[in-house]
């Protein structure tokens, strides 16, 4: 089944307002290159509202690097789905390794999380992936497993057609060690069947699966050549319009 591919460039907490601007301006016009394609950029909290304004009508879909469950109320440091789409951001990073391993969030928030955004139409990228220590230990199955299963807990398969998975192994990110393009395939493929195994097999073929971890401009053809890999969720690389735009113009 065709999948639309999907590249996405999370921005983590790097660039100040006018930086965020200039880099959202610089990567817009890409989006009309490759229509074929989505492409997302995700910049802090701060530069959302700038970053919405500035790329209006290019195509380039604008993303959160997280979102809160309600949609208001005492939640001191969150955003909320109503906030997001009042400035015209479409899509929320939700479980990102850092937002588990850093800030302590574990599949439970993430899960209700993840129904803060399908509930306020926002779509999730739902973040997974195992640490070296899991791997070495022969756990990245069961890990992925259980993160997939938990954070999707109670998502049924109507909801399935908003949701993008996106597989960052921890070990890979910011490390320059890429997961092979034989080790990405192995976890999508692996991916998949679970979905197909939780859901139906239509839900399976149609929800598309994200590689993140040090995707750069002389890997990312390869690993999109992976039948279950659909796009990328890019982190250092893309902080600079070169690569971003190499990258989304994948072969
Ligand atoms: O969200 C993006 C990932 O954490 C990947 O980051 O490309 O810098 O390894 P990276």
């Amino acid at each position: 089944m065709e999948r639309r591919p999907f590249i996405a460039g999370n921005w983590k907490m790097h660039l100040t307002l006018a930086e965020a601007v200039q880099l959202a301006q610089a990567v817009a016009p890409t989006c009309a290159a490759c229509p074929d394609r989505d492409i997302m950029i995700a910049p802090s909290f701060t530069s959302l509202a700038a970053v919405c304004a500035a790329v209006k009508g290019s195509g380039l879909q604008v993303g959160a690097q997280n979102i809160a469950w309600d949609r208001e109320g005492a939640y001191t440091g969150e955003i909320s789905s109503p906030m997001l789409k009042d400035l015209g951001v479409s899509l929320a990073i939700i479980g990102h390794s850092e937002r588990r391993h850093i800030f302590g969030e574990d599949n439970a928030m993430i899960n209700r999380r993840l129904h803060g955004a399908l509930d306020g139409d926002i779509r999730p990228i739902l973040c997974i992936g195992e640490t070296l220590a899991d791997r070495e230990a022969g756990k990245t199955f069961a890990v992925l497993d259980t993160q997939v299963r938990e954070g999707l807990q109670a998502v049924n398969s109507a909801q399935m057609e908003c949701v993008v998975l996106a597989y960052e192994p921890v070990w890979a990110i910011g490390t320059g060690k890429t997961a092979s393009k034989e080790q990405a395939q192995e976890v999508h493929a692996f991916l998949r069947q679970l979905l197909a195994a939780m859901y139906e097999k239509t839900v399976a073929e149609t929800v598309r699966i994200l590689y993140g971890g040090s995707v750069k401009p002389d890997n990312i053809d390869d690993l999109m050549a992976q039948p279950d890999i659909d796009g990328a969720l890019v982190g250092g690389a893309a902080l600079k319009a070169e690569s971003f735009d190499r990258i989304a113009r994948f072969r």
